[in-house]
């Protein structure tokens, strides 16, 4: 595990989309695994940033989302598939064929998961895995429970998930219940994981999540464990550790 501490949320930001513009010029038709939520909107602004510049080709870059939930349509602004687009994929020119974000609006879990699974398996796996971190230690979808869970599955969103999410919604009743996320297995395959952390309600969880056991109640414990793992936080979020 490599930390690196950045000063606020802006530093952060430029330091992880320094390290993706990494791979993107050293592999130019890598696997980008990619997160939503509100950690990474400044990552993808300096991403779109650098590609105005002439600086990065995103033309032969495929992509992969974490999660989506599960019975909404990709027209709905708090879909992933919309928040991506929005925030990086209308801004840039990744081939819509190689965009790939489960499928919300396919009810059938089990059909999506197995779907989704094989389309990162037909990609040779991820090459640079995104993430934020959840206040309850979830990445992607994986909330804590009493075991990993390996494959592509459908989650019972946590109640602190919930609440977390609602502030995209216009009431706590509007956001969905369930949703669809990579499991453990696909984003620890990932050659490379980097992960983003900002503001002092991550503090706990980062201390727990990197700082103690690796348990499936804090899910983002297991990357501790990852081979090329790059923790990169403000000084808030690392405040309750020496980073
Ligand atoms: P956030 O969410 O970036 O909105 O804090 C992180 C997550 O739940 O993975």
């Amino acid at each position: 595990m490599r930390i690196i501490k950045a000063a606020d949320y802006e530093e952060m930001s430029r330091k992880a989309a320094d390290l993706i513009a990494a791979q993107i010029l050293m592999k130019p038709d890598c696997v980008l695994g990619l997160a939503t939520g509100g950690t990474p909107v400044g990552t993808y602004r300096c991403l779109i940033e650098k590609y105005q510049r002439g600086d990065l080709d995103f033309s032969q870059v495929s992509s992969v989302n974490l999660d989506e939930y599960r019975g909404i349509d990709r027209e709905n602004p708090q879909s992933y598939w919309y928040f991506m687009h929005d925030n990086l994929f209308h801004h840039v020119n990744i081939s819509p064929e190689r965009i790939n974000v489960p499928d919300g609006r396919n009810l059938d879990a089990a059909a999506e998961c197995r779907r989704y699974d094989r389309v990162i398996e037909n990609y040779g796996g991820i090459d640079l895995q995104l993430l934020g971190l959840g206040l309850d230690g979830h990445i992607g979808f994986n909330e804590p429970g009493p075991a990993f869970v390996m494959d592509t599955h459908c989650v019972d969103l946590e109640e602190s998930t919930i609440d977390a999410n609602q502030r995209f919604f216009e009431s706590r009743e509007q956001v969905p219940r369930q949703a669809y996320t990579m499991g453990i297995r696909a984003i620890m395959q990932a050659r490379k994981v980097l992960m983003i952390v900002n503001g002092k309600n991550k503090a706990e969880i980062v201390r727990k999540a990197f700082f103690g056991p690796v348990v499936p109640e804090v899910p983002a414990s297991v990357l501790q464990m990852h081979p090329d793992f790059i923790l990169i936080g403000d000084e808030e979020a690392f405040s309750e550790i020496e980073a």
